[in-house]
């Protein structure tokens, strides 16, 4: 787990507050920002749990000022980008803030939150156990009733989007080598037993710009745009935290 933080520490320092921190798909980001803004009404408390260097919760607060953010992450160098600007922007510390924290213990009471969101955080968890114990412990800080976003990798699409490579005979995308990406299929399945109520949304990126310009040229020969619409890379999964219970008892059994 040491070098994954080292690798995240050492992103922080290199980039400060540009988006490349966390990821070099600026296309994506906004559409996740867009996907996760649609859950976050004015008043909300809302945390945004592996924030990065806060790229994303800032958008947040620009697109909902009514709401109050919390952005959390586990690496130093990461937090201390937000911070200085919160200074630079004089933003009041009731509407937006930030600190270091581990998504395995948050630093917040039970229901601290009506909403919570993680983007491509739990891939870095070495196992489903770890991304388990970190989906209970979001929840926990999320009141009843409240909503927990997860915007992840998912290896389903992956699958999907390798198939669509392999037909333009492109080299399969792999994970990079600690991201540990969620199997939907069990995710789905722990939720279930778990009675939490939840939906999936599915949503394209067109992250590989090779894939995009292969989709298109065949396009053009041969008028089948319709694929396009199959290139999943990504979905995210909203869980209504009404059963915490449940939540507790399955942590118990762990
Ligand atoms: C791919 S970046 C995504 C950042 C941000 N969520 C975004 O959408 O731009 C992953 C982030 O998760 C953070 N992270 C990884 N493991 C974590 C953990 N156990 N607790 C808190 N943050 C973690 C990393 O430091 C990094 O900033």
């Amino acid at each position: 787990m040491e070098f994954i933080k080292a690798y995240w520490e050492q992103q922080g320092s290199a980039h400060q507050s540009s988006h490349l921190a966390s990821w070099g798909d600026r296309y994506a980001i906004e559409l996740e920002i867009e996907t996760i803004s649609r859950f976050i009404k004015g008043g909300d408390r809302v945390l945004d749990i592996g924030c990065a260097n806060g790229f994303s919760t800032f958008r947040q607060h620009e697109i909902n000022r009514a709401a109050r953010y919390t952005g959390v992450d586990y690496a130093n160098s990461m937090i201390e980008h937000p911070q200085r600007s919160l200074l630079e922007k004089r933003l009041p510390p009731d509407e937006i803030r930030f600190e270091v924290a581990s998504i395995l213990a948050l630093p917040f009471s039970d229901a601290a939150f009506d909403v919570a969101y993680t983007t491509r955080v739990l891939i870095n968890l070495p196992t489903w156990e770890d991304q388990q114990r970190a989906i209970l412990e979001s929840l926990r800080v999320v009141r009843p009733s409240g909503t927990l976003v997860i915007s992840e990798g998912f290896w389903e699409p992956l699958c999907l989007l390798n198939s669509l490579r392999l037909l333009f005979r492109l080299e399969p995308l792999v994970e990079h080598d600690f991201n540990r990406y969620l199997k939907k299929a069990k995710l789905e399945a722990w939720l279930r037993e778990l009675n939490m109520a939840f939906e999936v949304e599915e949503f394209s990126s067109f992250i590989i710009s090779e894939v995009a310009s292969c989709v298109s040229s065949f396009r053009r020969r041969s008028g089948l745009g319709a694929i396009i619409r199959t290139q999943l890379t990504s979905f995210s999964t909203r869980l209504s935290s009404n059963t915490p219970e449940a939540g507790r008892a399955c942590n118990k059994r762990m």
